[in-house]
């Protein structure tokens, strides 16, 4: 198998393959998810939870996501990384760009940032200067202030038709890929046909392009929060972290995960 690289992602998509990815934080996970397949190893914020064990992913700062992305892309040989651009790392361009080139140095391949509006010209910057991009919408976990929680997105008609149209405008603006959290399965499915770039899903239903889940969540660990209704033990079958993630892959590959028990309707 050759390295993913980011023009191989649309590729997929045009081909029908699922892309799988999960979160991790360190080289010893980071080998056993790139011995398993994995395609894509995010590097997120998540890590402020379920690393940290802080109630959000607020006081994540670029230096930690530097030091696990450097510790995770010294275990993969094959899988794309991506780092998570932390809350307020990518508030104004010039400020986005020293944190991504922080993060691409220490070994990242991409950078996920969070929402459309303003973000949109954090994007262009980026992608302007040689810098890939994911993008992230639906529930975004740093806007929990202003959410009062962390809920499912897009559910109304008016907020899906407007979550339907910032997924336009971040392809728009040059992102390479876009994670939907928490949306109903219809609205993810449409912003799925609307968009030639890959969808990745958590909480998204079955009919993104791709889907990610919480390294920790998928291995069963009682993070201390609630768990949510996307959330599955694949270690419970798997019998093994590696079989955790083979399981996972299959499942995801063969459209089996996530099934209607662990989407929003
Ligand atoms: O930080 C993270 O783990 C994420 C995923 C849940 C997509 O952003
Ligand atoms: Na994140």
């Amino acid at each position: 198998d050759k390295p993913w690289t980011v023009p191989a992602l649309r590729e997929a998509k045009q081909e029908g393959r699922k892309l799988v990815m999960l979160t991790c934080y360190d080289a010893g996970f980071a080998r056993t998810l790139d011995s398993a397949g994995i395609d894509l190893v995010l590097v997120g914020d998540s890590l402020g939870m379920v690393v940290q064990g802080c109630d959000s992913t607020l006081p994540v700062t670029v230096e930690d996501i530097a030091y696990h992305t450097a510790c995770v892309a010294r275990g993969l040989s094959q899988a794309l990384l991506v780092s998570d651009l932390p809350f307020a790392a990518d508030a104004d361009p010039q400020r986005a760009l020293d944190a991504s080139v922080a993060l691409l140095q220490a070994g990242a391949g991409m950078v996920k940032l969070e929402g459309a509006g303003h973000k949109l010209e954090v994007i262009r910057y980026l992608v302007e200067r040689e810098i890939p991009v994911c993008a992230h919408l639906g529930l975004t976990p740093q806007s929990v202030l202003r959410l009062g929680g962390f809920k499912v997105q897009g559910r109304d008609e008016a907020a899906a038709a407007h979550l339907r149209e910032q997924a336009r405008e971040v392809e728009a603006a040059g992102a390479s890929l876009l994670v939907l959290e928490c949306v109903p399965t219809a609205v993810a499915a449409a912003i799925t046909a609307d968009l030639s770039i890959p969808t990745i899903g958590i909480g998204a239903g079955p009919e993104c392009d791709g889907q990610v889940l919480v390294l920790h969540d998928m291995l069963g660990l009682d993070s201390g929060h609630r768990r949510p209704r996307f959330v599955k033990d694949f270690l419970a079958e798997g019998g093994s972290v590696a079989g955790a993630c083979l399981a996972y892959a299959d499942a995801v590959r063969e459209g089996r995960f996530p099934d209607a028990a662990h989407s929003y309707a």
